[in-house]
């Protein structure tokens, strides 16, 4: 991909995709604000060479109208606070309105857009709809690797159209931390999958088996394997009908030498709502009313000795029920190991950041994704259609 720092950006208008898709509360502020600062490089290097820094982003799913409760309005004001420069803030994306805003920006301003999805072609990846947005711009610039795995019209289909575009720095950053991780790994590679279904998580299963050296499996999702290898979960949720994909994939790791680590033993109660203390039993002796809702200390050790020994790691998933502390120790035993193993460490997934950063560990990491289902989508071994267009139309 062009790198954006090849190009003179001085006194052009540049239309830079990100993505804004944060959390709000109920008030409208920014909750998490992760994805706003990771795009900052992109932005201040723009500033400070004089571009005039178009901002596009979608939030939330507005099922193309405009819809206030998906304004992008509270994300520009916490950029604004970050910059400590004004945010102007569009009400469209596209329009009359908006053309006339940005033929007045002078250079160094940021505007920003409002929401992509206001207008159902964003979704549909609709040619006349990325025409319009591309004759916004002299240069675009898709920083936005968190939505790169959809065919958006501000994603895919506007390089056909932009007069020259190019990777942003958030973007090749991301790249570049998952070839490191997936492609020219240092050795064992050890992934660590966990969270609560199999389902979400089954396609990137398979993938990996072709990469990694062993898994580590936890979250709910390992009581479906721990069940495939007939064990007794007790009333811990499974996925019956993917008892026979578990099956295959410990045969394929078996065949092809990888070894899979499942919990050894488990944080369980008899509901999650605390009210009955859990207890830590070994994985073949789980009473047949309770539930697994983390993993015990002897699983934390296992997992850690693996992570200790690992040249690098991949993680996606937690561990337990990680939000509620009584069911937090494994996760955050798991976000110790990794933030001390010398290895190469990159975790990405919603949950899997949260829960290294409720664990203290962010800085410890040698990458921290922004990326939920695009980061799933690599693991998965999917091309992301939103850099695949940028490798094919704007190479370096
Ligand atoms: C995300 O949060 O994963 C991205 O912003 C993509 O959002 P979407 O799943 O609504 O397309």
């Amino acid at each position: 991909m062009k790198s954006m720092k090849t190009l003179a950006v001085s006194g052009k208008r540049v239309l830079v995709r990100v993505d804004f898709n944060v959390p709000l509360d109920d008030k409208g502020n920014v909750t998490d604000d992760t994805r706003i600062r990771f795009v900052m490089p992109t932005i201040t290097w723009l500033m400070e060479n004089n571009a005039r820094v178009i901002l596009c982003s979608h939030l939330g799913r507005p099922k193309g109208k405009p819809d206030p409760a998906f304004t992008l309005a509270p994300a520009a004001k916490r950029l604004q606070e970050l910059l400590g420069k004004p945010v102007i803030m569009a009400d469209d994306c596209i329009g009359d309105k908006v053309t006339a805003m940005i033929n007045g920006m002078k250079n160094g301003d940021v505007i920003m857009l409002e929401n992509l999805r206001f207008h159902p072609g964003e979704a549909d990846n609709d040619d006349g709809f990325a025409r319009t947005l591309a004759a916004l711009c002299d240069i675009y610039i898709n920083d936005a690797f968190a939505v790169s795995h959809r065919a958006n019209a501000s994603v895919e289909a506007i390089v056909k159209h932009a007069p020259v575009c190019a990777a942003g720095l958030l973007l090749e950053k991301e790249i570049t931390a998952f070839r490191t991780a997936m492609e020219s790994p240092k050795r064992p590679l050890v992934a660590i999958v966990g969270g609560a279904k199999v389902s979400s998580k089954l396609k990137a299963l398979y993938s990996i088996l072709n990469s990694v050296d062993s898994m580590i499996i936890g979250g709910a999702m390992a009581n479906t394997f721990l069940a495939a290898k007939g064990g007794k979960v007790g009333k811990s949720k499974i996925e019956p009908d993917l008892i026979e994909d578990a099956r295959k994939i410990l045969a394929q790791a078996v065949e092809k030498k990888i070894a899979i680590y499942l919990p050894v033993d488990a944080m369980a109660a008899d509901s999650i709502d605390q009210k009955t203390p859990g207890q830590i039993v070994p994985i073949d002796s789980i009473p047949d009313q309770a539930m697994v809702l983390d993993i015990g200390p002897a699983t934390v050790s296992l997992f850690a000795g693996i992570i200790a020994g690992a040249g690098t790691v991949i993680w996606n998933g937690p561990m337990g029920i990680f939000e509620t502390p009584v069911f937090a120790a494994g996760t955050n035993g798991v976000a110790e190991a990794v933030a001390k193993t010398g290895a190469y460490t990159i975790a990405g997934g919603g949950d899997t950041v949260a829960a290294v950063e409720a664990a203290g560990v962010t800085d410890k990491l040698s990458y921290i994704s922004t990326g939920g289902g695009a980061f799933l989508s690599l693991m998965e071994g999917e091309p992301l259609p939103g850099v695949a267009v940028l490798e094919k139309q704007c190479g370096a």
